[in-house]
């Protein structure tokens, strides 16, 4: 059976001063995109980086960049980031008004994304679907990298994937958090299109090893 998951890497446990080199490792071992998580100190407890940063990583890649925006109230910036995005995601619980963003995000051109945290249920973004590209289930708190994987969001992902399918539409399915060797092809079952993986990834010493194991999962 051939793998159609794509992986995007989640650059937040990288070293950034080798970041450089570890981008040109990534695409030679084959990943789809770029993971770029942006955080606040808001709606996360913990800060990261923003536009600056990303803008200084598409120097350097032709791959798309899969922007993950843990930001307060994200429409404030979705103009800035749309600029430095492929994909573009924030969260359903940020305080935005859902639909106008995610429409917003495809008006500027970049698919969009729209992103669950683990308390939020699966049936309270049936109705947003439309208006995705893609849609990214937390399977850790957002914030930090290496944390482990929620089994919770095994059952989020089938529930998504049925109901994709259930309303015709072609909407990626992302998880993020806790991914490795042991927790792909788990995710991969329940419906994920796209895994998202960091500190399995960078704390590696052969990164392309870990990105070949996972796509032949
Ligand atoms: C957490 C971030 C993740 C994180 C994943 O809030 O959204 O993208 O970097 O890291 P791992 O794969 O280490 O759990
Ligand atoms: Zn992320």
């Amino acid at each position: 059976m051939i793998c159609l998951v794509k992986i995007s890497p989640s650059v937040l446990t990288a070293d950034f001063l080798e970041l450089k080199d570890d981008i040109k490792k990534l695409e030679d071992a084959g990943v789809d995109m770029l993971h770029l998580d942006v955080m606040d100190g808001i709606f996360v407890p913990n800060i990261s980086f923003g536009i600056p940063v990303i803008n200084s990583i598409k120097k350097h890649t032709k791959l798309l960049c899969d922007v993950h925006l843990m930001i307060d109230r994200p429409h404030r910036y979705i103009n800035d980031f749309a600029k430095v995005s492929d994909y573009l995601g924030f969260h359903y619980e940020a305080g935005s008004n859902c639909e106008q963003t995610l429409k917003e995000i495809r008006e500027y051109g970049c698919k969009s994304c729209l992103t669950i945290k683990p308390c939020t249920q699966p049936e309270e973004i049936f109705s947003l679907l439309k208006y995705c590209d893609m849609v990214l289930v937390m399977s850790v708190e957002p914030g930090f990298g290496g944390q482990k994987f929620m089994p919770s969001a095994l059952d989020k992902l089938s529930k998504l994937k049925a109901e994709i399918t259930r309303q015709g539409l072609s909407v990626l399915l992302e998880v993020d958090g806790g991914i490795n060797a042991e927790t792909a092809p788990m995710a991969v079952k329940a419906g994920a299109d796209v895994l998202v993986a960091g500190n399995y990834i960078f704390s590696a010493d052969d990164m392309n090893e870990r990105v070949k194991q996972i796509k032949a999962l």
